[in-house]
C-alpha cells in the first residue's frame, strides 16, 4: 500500500482534471491502491462549498466510472476530498494553504499537480518553496508538471533555470500521459521481454518506420492554447517523440528509472538534426477545412471560436526522421499527427524489408506484401504481426496471413493512464515521467522546424476534416513502395 500523503492540485475546476484526474484518483481508490490517510486537496479560485465541489465531482467521475459510479466508494473518495479557493499569485494564498496541509491530522508527505498552463509553473514552485512546503525533512515532497515543458529549448531551459532555484530533479515529474499507457508500455514488454524480433529489429532487415496518431476530434474550446502551440509541440515533440525512443532505444542497463531514461536520452541525441535547408523535405504541416466528419459538418480551424482569423497554426504535422547509429542508419522514421482526421487510432507499424530474393514473384499477378508488425495503441489495443504463406490449392499463389493478438478491443474499458502516473508519483517511480535532458533533447529535433515554419507565416495547405491529412505528406516517402499506414487491418477500414 502506498504511504499516506496529501495529493495537492493546482487548477482542479479546469478540464484535465476533471476529466481524467478526478476519474483516475477515484479508480485508485475502488482498486484499493490509496491508503487511508491519503488527502487530495483541489485548488481552484472559485468559491464552492464541500457539497457543491463533490456535487461536480461527481457528475465528472460519474459518466468515466468502470461499471457505473459505486455509491460506497465515491464516499470514501468524497471523504478525503477537500476543495481550497486561493489566489495561485498571492504568496498570502501560500500562507493559508501551508496551515491546511501542516495542521495535525494532515499527512507529512505531500505532491503538487500543477495542472495549470506552462506560464503559471515558475511562479507556483517559487511561492510554495517560499512558503517552506517544498522543504523534505518531514517527509517528501514532489511537483508533478503537465506539458508542455516550455515553447522551444530556450523557454524550456529558462523554466529548467528557475524551477532549479527551488526544486531538485528527484522532486520533479514532468508528465507525458502517454507513457502510462498500457500499449505504450508494451511496445517495451514486447521487445525486451522476446528474443524473437531483436536479431530483426535494425537496419538490416527493417525498411522503415511510421507513427501515427489520428484524432477525429477538433481542438475544441482550447484555441488559446493551441493556437499558439499547434500539432507539432502538442503531440510530435511530446508523445509521439517518446513513443519513438521506446520503438528504436537499445535496451538499458535495467528497467531502473534513470537507466531507462538513459537509453531514452541517447536515442533521441542521435536523430539527425533537420537543417533549415532540409525542413521542407522532411516536415509537412497543414490546417483542416471545412468538411465531414462522423457524417456531420464541420467548420474549418479558422472558424473555430478563439483563433487568429489568418493563423497559419499547423492542425497536421508530420515529420521524417534519421537516427544516425549503428542500429537505424538510413532508415527513415515517418511521424504523422492530426486534428479532425477521418478516425481517432494510434498506430506503431513496422515494415521490413523484401526477402533479398521473391522466388515467387512470377506465380502472382500482384506484387508480394512485405512482413509488418503493428502496435495497434489506441483504440484497438493490439499486436499484428503479417507475413506471406501459400493460399491452399494446387498453384503456388501467396497471401497474407496475421497473427493478430488483441490485447483490449475498442470500447472495452481500459485502465486510464493518469491512474498509472499518479500512483507513480506516490510510490515516487519516476520512470515514466521525463527528465529534463529528455525534454531538451526533444526540442532540440523539432526547433529547427518550428523556427522555419514560424518564418513562414504565408501560406499554409489545409485538408478537409474528415479526411486522412494533406495529399502533399506524401512527398516525405523515400521511396514509391512507401506509404501511409493508416489501419491495422487495410482490407477492413472500417474495423481499425
Ligand atoms: C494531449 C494533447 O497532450 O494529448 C491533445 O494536448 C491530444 O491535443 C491528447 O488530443 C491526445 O491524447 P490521447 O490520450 O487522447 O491520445
Amino acid at each position: 500500500m502506498p504511504q499516506d500523503c496529501s495529493f495537492v492540485v493546482f487548477g482542479a475546476t479546469g478540464n484535465l482534471s476533471l476529466t481524467k484526474l478526478m476519474p483516475a484518483f477515484y479508480h485508485l481508490d475502488e482498486m484499493n491502491r490509496l491508503s487511508d490517510g491519503m488527502r487530495l486537496i483541489t485548488l481552484g479560485r472559485k468559491n464552492y462549498t464541500q457539497e457543491e465541489w463533490l456535487e461536480i465531482i461527481k457528475k465528472s467521475v460519474s459518466p468515466k466510472a468502470r461499471g457505473g459510479l459505486k455509491d460506497d466508494v465515491f464516499a470514501r473518495f468524497a471523504k478525503r476530498m477537500q476543495y481550497f479557493a486561493m489566489d495561485a499569485d498571492e504568496i498570502s494564498s501560500y500562507h493559508e494553504l501551508e496551515n491546511l496541509l501542516n495542521a495535525e491530522n494532515m499527512p507529512s508527505n505531500m505532491a503538487f499537480y500543477l495542472s495549470l498552463g506552462p506560464d503559471h509553473f515558475a511562479k507556483v514552485v517559487r511561492n510554495l518553496n517560499k512558503t517552506g512546503l517544498l522543504d523534505e525533512s518531514m517527509g517528501w515532497r514532489r511537483v508533478v508538471l503537465e506539458k508542455p515543458f516550455g515553447y522551444d529549448t530556450a523557454s524550456a531551459k529558462a523554466l529548467q533555470l528557475e524551477l532549479n532555484k527551488h526544486i531538485s530533479e528527484s522532486q520533479t515529474y514532468r508528465i507525458d500521459h502517454y507513457l502510462g499507457k498500457g500499449m505504450v508500455q508494451n511496445v517495451m514488454v514486447f521487445r525486451f521481454a522476446n528474443l524473437l524480433m531483436e536479431p530483426l529489429w535494425n537496419r538490416n532487415y527493417i525498411d522503415h518506420i511510421q507513427i501515427t496518431h489520428a484524432e477525429d476530434r477538433p481542438i475544441g474550446s482550447r484555441a488559446g492554447y493551441y493556437d499558439t502551440s499547434g500539432a507539432m509541440r502538442d503531440m510530435i515533440q511530446s508523445h509521439l517523440l517518446q513513443l519513438l525512443a521506446l520503438v528504436a532505444m537499445e535496451p538499458p542497463a535495467s528497467m531502473d528509472a534513470e537507466d531507462l531514461r538513459d537509453e531514452k536520452v541517447k536515442l533521441l541525441k542521435s536523430i539527425r538534426s533537420i537543417s533549415k535547408n532540409n525542413v521542407k523535405s522532411q516536415a509537412y504541416r497543414a490546417q483542416y477545412a471545412a468538411g465531414e466528419v462522423k457524417g456531420e459538418q464541420v467548420p474549418s480551424y479558422l472558424e473555430e471560436p478563439g483563433v487568429a482569423e489568418d493563423s497559419v497554426t499547423e492542425t497536421y504535422a508530420a515529420l521524417k526522421l534519421y537516427i544516425d547509429n549503428w542500429r537505424w542508419a538510413g532508415v527513415p522514421f515517418y511521424i504523422q499527427t492530426g486534428k479532425n482526421m477521418a478516425a481517432s487510432k494510434t498506430l506503431v507499424s513496422i515494415c521490413f524489408k523484401h526477402p533479398p530474393k521473391q522466388f515467387f514473384r512470377d506465380s502472382q499477378v500482384k506484387k508480394m506484401d512485405p512482413n509488418w508488425i503493428i502496435f495497434g495503441i489506441q483504440p484497438r489495443e493490439s499486436i499484428k504481426v503479417e507475413m506471406t504463406a501459400k493460399e491452399p490449392g494446387l498453384e503456388i499463389s501467396t497471401q497474407q496471413i496475421s497473427l493478430d493478438a488483441a490485447m483490449r478491443l475498442e470500447g472495452e474499458d481500459s485502465i486510464d493512464a493518469y491512474e498509472e502516473l499518479l500512483l507513480d508519483v506516490i510510490k515516487g517511480d519516476r520512470s515514466l515521467f521525463l527528465r529534463y535532458d529528455e525534454v531538451k533533447a526533444a526540442w532540440k529535433v523539432v526547433d529547427p522546424v518550428l523556427e522555419v515554419w514560424a518564418s513562414d507565416t504565408s501560406y499554409i495547405d489545409t485538408y478537409p476534416s474528415g479526411s486522412w491529412g494533406p495529399q502533399g505528406a506524401e512527398k516525405l516517402f523515400d521511396h514509391p513502395d512507401q506509404g501511409w499506414r493508416r489501419h491495422i487491418n487495410p482490407e477492413c477500414a472500417t474495423n481499425p
